[in-house]
């Protein structure tokens, strides 16, 4: 097997909102703009809907993996799909049908993510592997950047990575919140391969000297 392929995908919600393509351009090395979609039901805090992003997507140099914090996923997710995100996600926590969902992302051509909250058991996920295209394990509660990560999540990411190994899976295993320089190796031992970075990338003096850091800590510690 040749070397890990990790991908660093900042997320906006650190960005300034107000002044959104030069923050794009600050991350030129970004393999996707990961992008927080919040409702104010499924989590409290509130960002925008389609239309910010679909702003975002006709700016953004990179592809956008759209993360829904939110409920009813099965009447907004398709409509991320159909502006032109590469990948949108959504809570298993939300969704009533969560495979026919992502097989609907999958036939508008996006890929399909589903995300599961700290406290949420993966198991249910094993014998649905292949409808999905990315599983996130949120490393913290979501709703709001710069918290500190949860390491006690860790052992159910090594699980989902045993497995997807076991089945021979390709699903990409994501995780988000509180991924710095000092926590990202954890999660790429465990498994992870494609890591969310909010304040880590914005708040740094160089984001893309920041995301080139970050990639270089994972590749170093992944293992798989
Ligand atoms: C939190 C969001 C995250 C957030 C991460 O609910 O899903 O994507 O932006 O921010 P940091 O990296 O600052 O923890
Ligand atoms: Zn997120």
């Amino acid at each position: 097997m040749g070397p890990a392929r990790i991908r660093i995908n900042p997320s906006i919600l650190a960005a300034d909102f107000v002044n959104m393509q030069a923050e794009l351009d600050r991350i030129s090395s970004a393999d996707f703009v990961h992008v927080d979609v919040m409702d104010n039901h499924f989590v409290p805090n509130l960002t925008f809907g389609p239309q910010m992003v679909e702003r975002i997507q006709a700016t953004s140099p990179a592809p956008l993996d759209v993360h829904l914090m939110i409920d009813d996923p099965g009447r907004w997710a398709p409509g991320y799909a159909e502006l032109g995100a590469a990948s949108v996600t959504f809570h298993l926590e939300a969704a009533t049908e969560p495979v026919d969902l992502a097989r609907r992302l999958r036939d508008i051509g996006a890929r399909a993510g589903i995300a599961v909250k700290p406290a949420t058991p993966v198991e249910s996920l094993f014998d649905v592997l292949g409808e999905f295209d990315q599983i996130l394990v949120m490393t913290v509660e979501p709703g709001f950047g710069g918290q500190s990560f949860m390491p006690e999540t860790m052992p159910k990411l090594r699980r989902l990575a045993d497995e997807a190994r076991r089945r021979g899976s390709e699903v990409w295993l994501q995780v988000d919140g509180g991924i710095g320089e000092s926590t990202i190796a954890q999660a790429a031992e465990a498994g992870a391969d494609t890591f969310v970075a909010g304040s880590a990338v914005f708040g740094a003096g160089d984001p893309d000297a920041a995301i080139e850091a970050l990639r270089t800590a994972a590749a170093r510690a992944h293992v798989h």
